[in-house]
């Protein structure tokens, strides 16, 4: 940081700052160059200023609306709440949550691919053997079957695999946007057996919208885009020496696939669904009496891949 007496008189500094008094917008990266020290924020600050720079000019950035994107943001800040972040759904709604999971968590080929884990994961969540349910009395939705085998590249099940799913209700809604909200419903951390299986009894989500109330909302609308997001279930999967797998699961059925206001959707997480009316099979299910009460059980199965620690440090060196 340059020294106070620098600060009152630039023209004592280096030839950085000198140069900011001739001309000052081509040399804002020379300046940083010269005053930031560390070297992760200089690279992450010069790249920001050279693109935000790039952009203004491309666009030929008039100061209406320079202003009204100040605006937006003035407002994301004020209308955010703990339940509600809308720099979080910019960020979603722009695709870059999508693209820096992408960075982080590069796939080898035959993985199952990574999903952004969304705003309504909590810890709290109880721990429960394969084969149980998910699901309080009372919660609203058609009865659900997931099963699901979790291997390793290499075809092998996984032993010690840890599933943790969260889920929208029959009514599009997590059970903390319930505002009575006592305990977990529609979620758990699901323990594979052995030979990494795991299975749930759920209820089916339903398709729902990402707040559009405030100024995403408004972005949204003003480029011809709707907030309402495929119906989904939510993974994160974990294994000892595994590295850890978040991702979401679509029905096929299910309308806004092709058009997910946060680019999460992907063909290899799209799952045809089965559905089964037959009351025998229900029961060969797990299903008790009274469990199911709309006459049907839809039917999800998806095996997970999961790539070693090893093999997502060999490829993320690879990449270098
Ligand atoms: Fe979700």
């Amino acid at each position: 940081m340059a020294s106070i007496d620098v600060m009152r008189d630039p023209t004592k500094s280096g030839k950085a700052i000198r140069a900011q008094l001739r001309e000052t917008i081509p040399h804002v990266i020379t300046l940083l160059d010269e005053l930031c020290k560390n070297s992760r924020t200089l690279e992450v600050f010069t790249s920001l200023v050279k693109h935000l720079h790039a952009f203004a000019r491309e666009t030929k950035l008039s100061h209406d609306e320079w202003r009204l994107a100040i605006e937006m943001l003035t407002r994301a800040g004020k209308e955010s709440t703990d339940f509600k972040n809308e720099f979080i759904l910019l960020s979603d709604t722009l695709g870059l949550s999508v693209l820096l999971d992408e960075v982080a968590h590069p796939r080898p080929d035959g993985a199952t691919e990574s999903c952004e884990e969304g705003p309504f994961f909590t810890v709290d969540a109880p721990e429960l053997p394969s084969g149980t349910s998910l699901v309080k009395d009372g919660t609203l939705g058609e009865a659900m079957y997931f099963e699901s085998t979790v291997k390793n590249l290499q075809g092998e099940p996984i032993k010690g695999a840890k599933l943790e799913v969260w889920q929208a209700d029959g009514d599009g809604l997590y059970d903390v946007q319930y505002p009575d909200r006592q305990e977990a419903n529609n979620r758990a951390r699901i323990l594979a057996t052995d030979d990494g299986i795991a299975t749930f009894h759920g209820v089916m989500p339903t398709a729902y919208p990402i707040p559009s109330d405030g100024p995403v909302g408004d972005m949204l609308r003003a480029t011809g885009r709707h907030p309402h997001r495929a119906s989904h279930l939510h993974f994160h999967i974990t294994a000892p020496g595994y590295d850890t797998l978040t991702t979401a699961l679509y029905p096929d059925f299910s309308p806004f696939l092709g058009t997910d206001p946060v680019f999460a959707t992907r063909k290899s997480l799209i799952c045809p669904m089965g559905l089964s009316t037959d009351p025998k099979e229900w029961a060969e299910l797990g299903f008790k009496e009274g469990d199911v009460r709309t006459g049907r059980v839809h039917i999800w199965k998806y095996n997970f891949v999961l790539a070693s620690n090893a093999e997502v440090a060999a490829l993320k060196a690879s990449m270098k």
